[in-house]
């Protein structure tokens, strides 16, 4: 049995538009159009323990969406998702307690108390035993050279700083998988480097796995084998990250979107 599971998901959103022509605002009280987004569209995959998967997709893709479900944050149309051997969004205490999250354009850290305060609060919310939260946030501190930010206030932290103790935040419990949704947006290249690196070796030494989403594909290039395209949420690849490359990415350097509007145009699907 995989450790992830996903059969099938599907994901409607109703968005609102503001109507267009004069007064959009006031006209906006009275005529609201409605109209349906497909964020996910019957997405299937499976994913082993210790895998390190890259997923990749354009804005909107439904990156985001896919990594709420299994996080127990939003609940599919329709469609099965089972995380070791549970529904995240029906088993969402237990659930929560085995995997951790990052969010690149959200904190988790309270903005106002310094770092170690926020470690704390975690530590009582997952119910860690003092014992081992120490040797872990210690380790932790060590492997994502903490030490001197621990008494900073999440916000006086540079973005860099910031994400390293994100991530020390959402390991604390020794969660069994990691999803990083845009982990690396917006860090300069020194912080990339010493993020990628950490996640190389946590992957290898706690056997955690992680499913990584992306913009950067020097992020996907440097820690993951296999990856998951996914395009108007429709899972377009899957598959070794070599193979993906040698089909659709004949230059160097080549970014997500060009090999994804490769992929359309090898599909016939037209470009958006
Ligand atoms: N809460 C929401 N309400 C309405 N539309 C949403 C919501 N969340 C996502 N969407 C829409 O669903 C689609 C997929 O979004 P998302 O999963 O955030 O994409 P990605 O993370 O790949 O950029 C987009 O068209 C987005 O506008
Ligand atoms: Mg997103």
């Amino acid at each position: 049995m995989p450790q992830i599971q996903l059969t099938g998901i599907q994901k409607r959103f109703t968005v609102y538009e503001r109507p267009e022509g004069k007064w959009p605002l006031l006209r906006g009280a009275f005529i609201r159009h409605a109209r349906q987004v497909q964020a996910l569209d019957s997405v299937s995959f499976s994913v082993e323990e210790g895998e390190m998967v890259g997923y990749i997709g354009p804005n909107g893709a439904g990156k985001s969406t896919t990594v709420k479900i299994m996080s127990g944050i939003l609940t599919p149309d329709a469609g099965k998702c089972v995380i070791m051997g549970r529904v995240p969004w029906r088993q969402r205490v237990d659930h929560v307690s085995r995997i951790g999250v990052v969010f690149g354009q959200r904190s988790q850290l309270w903005w106002d108390v310094p770092v170690n305060d926020s470690f704390d609060l975690l530590r009582d919310i997952y119910d860690i035993r003092p014992a081992s939260y120490a040797v872990r946030r210690d380790e932790l501190c060590a492997a994502l050279d903490l030490g001197g930010l621990l008494k900073t206030p999440a916000r006086q932290l540079s973005l860099g700083q910031r994400m390293r103790c994100e991530l020390a935040a959402a390991l604390l419990h020794s969660p069994r998988i990691l999803f990083l949704d845009e982990p690396t947006i917006g860090l300069d290249s020194v912080s990339k480097l010493a993020l990628r690196a950490f996640l190389k070796e946590e992957n290898q030494k706690s056997g955690v796995t992680v499913l990584l989403t992306t913009h950067d594909m020097d992020d996907i290039q440097a820690l993951c084998r296999r990856v998951m395209v996914i395009g108007r949420g429709r899972l377009l690849y899957d598959g070794g990250l070599a193979v993906m490359l040698e089909c659709y990415a004949a230059r160097e350097g080549q970014d997500i979107d060009e090999i994804i509007a490769e992929m359309y145009r090898d599909m016939e699907l037209g470009e958006e």
